[in-house]
């Protein structure tokens, strides 16, 4: 308990986290380039980004471009957060909020690719709405994409995997779609740079496989 307190008390104080409480969280939609990264580089997100391995490891990797990971839980974000300061990164940053509320924090077009990391799968029907795949939130993450953007999904629950492809493969403004259900013995392995999220580790060490999809939304 102490130990989350302490990381909600650095997030408050920590420029790389945007948070309700601060300015920022409130007139930052359509002013990333310009107020927060002060270039004009891509942004690409990392949605349920928990500690936010994909938001710091393609941060690593990709210099010149910007990096941003969304997640609610304050005590994770801390993690990527802290290692992005620790680190001089100022390409990375991380906001905490509620995914479904998106567009409240991105103009049309203002992002350039989108990650999706191991979202919770809730297998119950009754749930279904919630999933990070629903349809809704599909054209949520579409309205702040630009055309043409790359829109990446990690998972290791095949019944989120085959409910997403599904509702993917139904939409007519998705194109290229890509996939794999073993992505570490797949041709597309490239695009994982190597990166394992927490998750990952965890669900891998059992032996599930990690299933991956890509596609262009317009
Ligand atoms: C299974 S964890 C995966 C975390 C990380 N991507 C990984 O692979 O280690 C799912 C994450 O999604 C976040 N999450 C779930 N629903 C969310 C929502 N509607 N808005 C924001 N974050 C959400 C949770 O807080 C949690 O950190």
């Amino acid at each position: 308990m102490k130990n989350k307190l302490t990381r909600f008390k650095e997030n408050e104080e920590a420029f790389n986290v945007i948070q309700p409480g601060k300015t920022l969280f409130d007139t930052i939609k359509g002013q990333w380039h310009n107020t927060f990264f002060q270039n004009n580089n891509d942004i690409v997100l990392e949605l349920a980004c928990g500690r936010g391995e994909y938001t710091t490891g393609l941060g690593a990797i990709y210099p010149d471009k910007n990096f941003i990971g969304i997640d609610i839980k304050g005590a994770r974000i801390w993690k990527g957060a802290k290692w992005a300061r620790e680190n001089g990164h100022t390409h990375i940053a991380f906001l905490r909020t509620q995914i479904d509320h998106l567009d409240r924090f991105f103009d049309k077009d203002e992002v350039s690719e989108i990650w999706l990391t191991f979202p919770d799968p809730r297998p119950k029907k009754s749930d279904m709405h919630r999933r990070l795949t629903y349809p809704r939130y599909l054209n949520l993450y579409r309205s702040v994409l630009k055309p043409g953007g790359w829109f990446r999904f990690k998972t290791d629950n095949a019944g989120l995997f085959e409910y997403s492809l599904e509702e993917i493969q139904k939409l007519n403004w998705v194109t290229e779609v890509e996939f794999t259900r073993d992505l570490y013995t797949s041709p597309l392995l490239e695009e994982h740079h190597g990166i394992k999220t927490h998750y990952e580790f965890e669900f891998t060490a059992q032996g599930a496989k990690v299933h991956y999809l890509k596609c262009r939304f317009h």
